[in-house]
């Protein structure tokens, strides 16, 4: 496969040679055929093993790579703490956050994409985590952050920061994925790559405080004050209602630590909301103020943005649960399936009502599916990574994923979604995205309903 590349994909055309059943044992004669293929040129190349000289004629001839010592390895190497904050290697340098060339951006809405197709395991380095800002991102002076709580409260109080680091903490693993991801293809705009259909997803190991903890040392009256408002120091003012059942649940809280070390600025630092399970515009990042209250506020961040537009006309507030969803990162559009022969297709799992239980995986546009892999961890509330053999016959192919949860929630396809939401929506589209594979062995996006 190649490297990820933007050549822009807007291919869109029926499914067509699908693959047989017989793929199941093509799969695994493919993946046998490939490991013994990198074992004979491995072999040929060391020279090592009894067997290697009779194998040796099968093997390409000697790699370089391999034969000589590189001149860096016979020389002094930098002294440590060069950089004292670790950067990538250089030979990574693609592997960034991109904004959307789908997408008009201005300097008070902008969103940048994480880059999911170059991507291993669940967590994303927070140097990627997708950024999504309703008036641009500032890096603020944590000793005069204050938060407040007020409202339905016996004593009003404000945290500084140490006050808030002095406290018992905990940490958890959580994805967050804006309301607004896939939002494009519900328009059949097919953007070209999975960074941009749903790049908007990001998966951190979260540390903080239990929201509900301080709401008891605040004395918070539970049983009239069943809201809460969460608001934002930033010129936007980002404030969203959160039902007090998700906060009693104790999974919500005011985290200021994202995988070891404190958030980044652009997510928030010195403290954000966490609402796992819950979509992002509810993650309140520079989180200045918390009231309690006893019915939702109806703000603007809840009564235009993040609403569906239902095929009756009417609009649908506080959908706030991202449902089941999956992706296939790999490969996925804007690559080049360079040969024939076997391939790992490799994916994320999530869903806002708790564990994935199943991840199918179709290579003919959904006519047959098989179970893939889900490799460990899987945690509730987090993505969880998954894996399936493939072995490609130079043939077209439309490869799918399709997620169950563990509430028994089945992902939808295009034409199941379509049928409940109408076409009108941007928000909350969770439906199975499919990549073709052209003879070429291009990868491009489609949709097939
Ligand atoms: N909080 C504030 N204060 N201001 C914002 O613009 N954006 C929201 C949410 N919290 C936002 C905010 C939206 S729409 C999303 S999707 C997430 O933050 C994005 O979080 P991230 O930028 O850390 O990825």
């Amino acid at each position: 496969m190649t490297e990820w590349n933007e050549r822009p994909g807007r291919i869109r055309r029926a499914p067509e040679n699908f693959l047989g059943p017989a793929e199941i044992e093509a799969v695994k004669q493919g993946r046998r055929d490939f490991l013994r293929k990198a074992f004979l040129s491995a072999s040929a190349a060391l020279g090592a093993g009894a067997g290697a000289a009779a194998l040796a004629q099968t093997a390409p001839a000697g790699d370089p790579a391999i034969l000589n010592l590189p001149e860096w390895s016979k020389t002094l190497g930098m002294p440590v703490a060069t950089r004292g904050y670790g950067m990538p290697s250089q030979y990574e340098a693609g592997l960034i956050r991109r904004q959307s060339p789908g997408l008009t951006q201005t300097a008070a809405s902008s969103v940048a994409f994480t880059p999911l197709q170059g991507m291993f395991g669940i967590i994303t380095p927070s140097g990627l985590h997708f950024e999504r800002h309703h008036q641009g991102w500032h890096d603020i002076d944590p000793s005069k952050h204050r938060l407040m709580i007020n409202g339905l409260v016996r004593t009003p109080m404000v945290f500084t920061m140490e006050d808030l680091l002095r406290l018992p903490p905990v940490s958890r693993i959580h994805f967050i994925e804006c309301g607004a991801n896939t939002g494009m293809e519900w328009g059949n705009v097919a953007v070209p790559t999975v960074q941009y259909t749903h790049g908007m997803l990001s998966c951190s190991e979260y540390t903080g405080v239990r929201l509900i903890d301080l709401l008891e040392m605040c004395g918070a009256d539970l049983k009239k004050g069943r809201y809460l408002l969460a608001e934002g120091a930033d010129g936007s003012s980002l404030t969203r209602t959160i039902p007090m059942e998700l906060v009693e649940s104790g999974e919500v809280l005011l985290a200021y630590g994202q995988n070891g070390e404190m958030l980044r600025p652009e997510n928030g630092y010195p403290l954000r909301l966490v609402v796992p399970g819950v979509q992002g515009v509810s993650w309140v990042k520079w989180l200045r103020r918390v009231e309690v209250g006893d019915k939702p506020w109806g703000t603007k961040d809840e009564a235009v943005h993040y609403i569906d537009l239902m095929p009756d006309g009417i609009h649908r507030q506080y959908t706030s649960l991202q449902e089941a969803k999956s992706v296939i990162t790999s490969p996925s559009g804007g690559q080049i399936l360079l040969d024939k022969g076997y391939y790992n297709i490799t994916g994320l799992a999530w869903s806002g009502r708790g564990k994935i239980k199943r991840v199918d995986v179709s290579t003919d546009g959904g006519i047959n599916w098989r179970p893939a892999r889900l490799e460990t961890p899987i945690l509730s509330k987090a993505l969880t990574r998954f894996n399936i053999d493939w072995v490609w016959d130079g043939k077209p192919a439309i490869l799918q994923s399709r997620c169950v949860d563990e509430s028994g929630y089945v992902q939808p396809t295009y034409g199941q979604l379509r049928a409940v939401r109408g076409t009108r929506s941007i928000y909350h589209n969770n439906a199975i995205q499919s990549w073709l594979v052209n003879e070429a062995g291009e990868v491009s996006n489609v949709q097939v309903l």
